[in-house]
């Protein structure tokens, strides 16, 4: 990690909350000059005390700073906030750090824009107490060149992780891992309950679910290589084998707690699969086609 010149950036950080408060923290640490706003002002003192300077407005933080990070609870409170500044802020960069969709972040792209700055989106892949560690992900989409101009800065929050020039990029790939994460752990759930409803001991399941997780982890790579080279081999089950299973599955979780999981889609697009005699490829096929243009990088 290369420690940046701290002349080169004074840094205003919009939002004094759990990741602005670490985000501004870390940056004094490392001898930044923070200027700092929060909607209610007290919650200003900590980071006050720990060396940064608390601004009346927005603007006054905003118009200070050549990179302006928007720590703040979603897109509509970084909107509000945008509606308070104007004027040209050419040379400035402001960088979006919340959850939100890819449209509320093309909108905070369009209107940072208007403003004459460079828009970084983040996709905060981390809590609080991470920022700054080795393990800390942080995601960013939108002007490579104001990427490359703050890359060491954002670098002592994170391994920075650019992951392309369109501006929703990062909120697309953000939330796509929190999706992922919710359908794993859903997954998770979903099993426990099916066996705990059917008096299987629990525990003793747990071993054979952790295994079974497993080989959707260790199988990744593989699958992305058959994307890469567009072709689906069967691998472990032709499509044939798997809508067998799915439709054993469609009916042992019928009437369950957390729902079937989406399988009668996956039926669904198997048997058109299968009616195009594509019966012998692998599940990756699925997904294969139909395909919108991939978001510019
Ligand atoms: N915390 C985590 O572990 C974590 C992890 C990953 C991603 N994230 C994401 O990071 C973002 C920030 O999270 P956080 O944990 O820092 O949230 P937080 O602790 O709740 O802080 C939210 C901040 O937004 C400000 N705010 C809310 N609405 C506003 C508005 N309309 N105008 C101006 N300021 C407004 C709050 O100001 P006040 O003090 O005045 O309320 C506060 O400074 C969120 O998008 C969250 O989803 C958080």
């Amino acid at each position: 990690m290369t420690e940046p010149n701290a002349s080169d950036h004074q840094i205003a950080v919009i939002g004094a909350g759990a990741i602005g408060s670490a985000v501004a923290r870390h940056l004094l640490a490392h001898g930044h000059d923070v200027v700092a706003w929060n909607r209610t002002p007290s919650r200003l003192d900590p980071l006050a005390a720990a060396g940064a300077r608390p601004a009346g407005s927005v603007r006054e933080a905003v118009s200070s700073a050549t990179l302006a990070l928007f720590t703040l609870t979603d897109y509509v409170a970084v909107q509000q906030c945008l509606a308070e500044l104007d004027g040209d802020l050419s040379g400035r960069t402001i960088v979006a750090m919340c959850t939100g969709t890819p449209d509320e972040a093309e909108r905070a792209a369009q209107r940072v824009t208007a403003l004459g700055a460079s828009y970084l989106d983040a996709g905060i892949q981390t809590s609080p107490e991470v920022i700054g560690t080795d393990a800390a992900t942080i995601l960013y989409g939108g002007s490579r060149s104001a990427f490359q101009r703050h890359r060491a800065l954002l670098g002592l929050l994170s391994t920075p992780h650019f992951v392309g020039e369109a501006p929703q990029a990062a909120a697309i790939w953000d939330l796509t891992l929190f999706g992922l994460w919710y359908d794993a752990q859903l997954g998770l759930l979903r099993a426990f309950d099916t066996v705990r409803a059917a008096g299987i001991d629990v525990a003793e399941f747990t071993d054979t679910a952790v295994k079974q997780l497993e080989h959707v982890v260790t199988g990744a790579p593989g699958i992305a290589s058959e994307l890469l080279n567009a072709t689906y081999p069967a691998g472990p089950a032709t499509l044939a084998e798997h809508l067998t299973v799915i439709r054993h599955l469609i009916r042992l979780r019928d009437g369950q707690t957390l729902g079937d999981g989406g399988l009668p889609t996956v039926a669904a697009r198997i048997e058109t699969l299968i009616a195009q005699r594509r019966e012998s490829e692998g599940l990756t096929a699925t997904i294969a086609a139909e395909h919108g243009m991939p978001v510019a990088r």
